[in-house]
This record gives C-alpha cells, sequence and structure tokens, in this order.
C-alpha cells in the first residue's frame, strides 16, 4: 500500500442538515496535512452539497454511499455517479450489507455501480463481508472470495479501488472478529484481488464492523488492514478522530 491508510465515516441514514454540517466542521476543523490517515465521510444523499460546502478547501473527502449503475434516465428515486461526482464526491461506497439485504443488490449489481462509479471519475468502496450464519458454517472465505471475485470490475488499481471488509454480524452490534481471524480474510482478499488486479499490493482494504476508539488500535495494526469504514462511531467528531489518529 502506498497511499495512507482511510479512514471513511458512513453516516448511514442519520443526523439531520445542522448536525451535518456541524460535523463535518468539526472534522475539516481537526484535519491537517501531517495526519497519517486520509479521511473521508459520507453523507446521506440529501445533504451532500451542505457537507461539501463546509469541507471545501479542507483535507477531508466526501463520499457518497451508493449509486445508481447508469448513468442516467428512468430510475426514479436512484442517483447517478456523475452527479455524486458533480457535487464533490470522491468516494462512493457500493455493496453495502446494508443495500445487499435491503435492496436485494447482487455481487453483478455491485459491480456494475463500481465500474459506473469509476467511469464518473470516483473510487468506489466495494464492501464485502459474511454472515454470521455463514461464518458459523466456515465459509468465510469462501463467501468474501466470491464476493470480491463478483463485486469488482477488472482494471482498477490502487488509485482507484478501495475494498472494505465488513463482517455483516459485527455492523452495529459491537462485536468484533479476533484480530486473527481479521488477518485472515484480509490475507484472502488480497490473494483473490491478485486476480481482478495487476496491483492487489496497491488496493486499500478497510476493516468495518463496530470499529470504535476503544478498539481501533488493535484493528487497524493487523497485517492488511489499510484504514477502517466506520459507522456508528463516525456519527460524533470526537470518537470519529479517535479512531483515525489510532493508525
Ligand atoms: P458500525 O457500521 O461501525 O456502526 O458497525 C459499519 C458500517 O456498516 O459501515
Amino acid at each position: 500500500m502506498t497511499s495512507r491508510p482511510l479512514i471513511a465515516g458512513n453516516w448511514k441514514m442519520n443526523l439531520n442538515r445542522e448536525a451535518a454540517t456541524h460535523l463535518a466542521q468539526e472534522l475539516a476543523g481537526a484535519v491537517g496535512a501531517a495526519a497519517a490517515f486520509e479521511m473521508a465521510v459520507c453523507p446521506p444523499a440529501p445533504y451532500l452539497v451542505p457537507v461539501a460546502e463546509v469541507l471545501g478547501g479542507s483535507l477531508v473527502a466526501l463520499g457518497a454511499q451508493d449509486c445508481h449503475a447508469a448513468a442516467s434516465g428512468a430510475h426514479t428515486g436512484d442517483v447517478s455517479a456523475a452527479m455524486l461526482q458533480d457535487v464533490g464526491c470522491t468516494y462512493v461506497i457500493v455493496g453495502h450489507s446494508e443495500r445487499r439485504a435491503d435492496h436485494g443488490e447482487t455481487d453483478e449489481q455491485v459491480r456494475a455501480k463500481a465500474a459506473a462509479a469509476r467511469a464518473a471519475g470516483l473510487v468506489p468502496i466495494v464492501c464485502v463481508g459474511e454472515t454470521e450464519s455463514q461464518r458459523d458454517a466456515g465459509t468465510t472465505l469462501d463467501v468474501v472470495g466470491r464476493q470480491i471475485a463478483g463485486s469488482i470490475p477488472d482494471g482498477l488499481d490502487g488509485a482507484t479501488l478501495v475494498v472494505a471488509y465488513e463482517p455483516v454480524w459485527a455492523i452495529g452490534t459491537g462485536r468484533t472478529p479476533t484480530v486473527d481471524d481479521v488477518a485472515a480474510v484480509h490475507a484472502h482478499i488480497r490473494k483473490t484481488l491478485s486476480a481482478r488486479t495487476a496491483d492487489a499490493p496497491g488496493v486499500r482494504i478497510l476493516y468495518g464492523g463496530s470499529v470504535k476508539p476503544s478498539n481501533a488500535v488493535e484493528l487497524l495494526a493487523v497485517a492488511n488492514v489499510d484504514g477502517a469504514l466506520v459507522g456508528g462511531a463516525s456519527l460524533k467528531a470526537a470518537d470519529f478522530l479517535a479512531i483515525a489518529r489510532s493508525v
């Protein structure tokens, strides 16, 4: 990995305009050029523009939580990658487990979204992760390997792709895998990525799922963990900054 670890905040469907811009302001004021990490925040779609205005000129990048695979057209309620790029996004999360579960998104659809993101000049953060029953059945590496193979377009590299490993059972639950389990999955992802990109070593692989200030140091120290995708703990500036400063 050549770039700095990425600490990305997934605000999900939380906050209002005032709270979102206030949080962005606190982060923008706290992240300096000497930071050992890169920071990004992914607000709900209606707040992308006001948050972009607050982040302008700061070192905190903007990301979205999803995009449609098509460039434009008759897709009521959806947002294209080009629109996200137009309002200042650098990143877009695709294939988050909540979208896979709530909207039935398949690997193939996630791959199309990631390709659309790239075509629009965004960096997709492609999410993968096993459910609790898949982990209990001992199929974690198979499941995650299959998701990587199916969800990632060809031809991306460390500058154009981020992967996030998020065990579904660890999201929002306060539970995390052991550091050995995280190491095993991240090593497997790195290996599987080499079939999709010549630059597998350069792709940042984030860990996500109940990352908080108290466990960030140990999770971020695991081999092949190149940052974190943070949900609940990204909604408080102090907690999110504490996580970022754990790299
Ligand atoms: P969590 O969410 O940090 O609240 O577990 C992580 C995510 O879903 O990206």
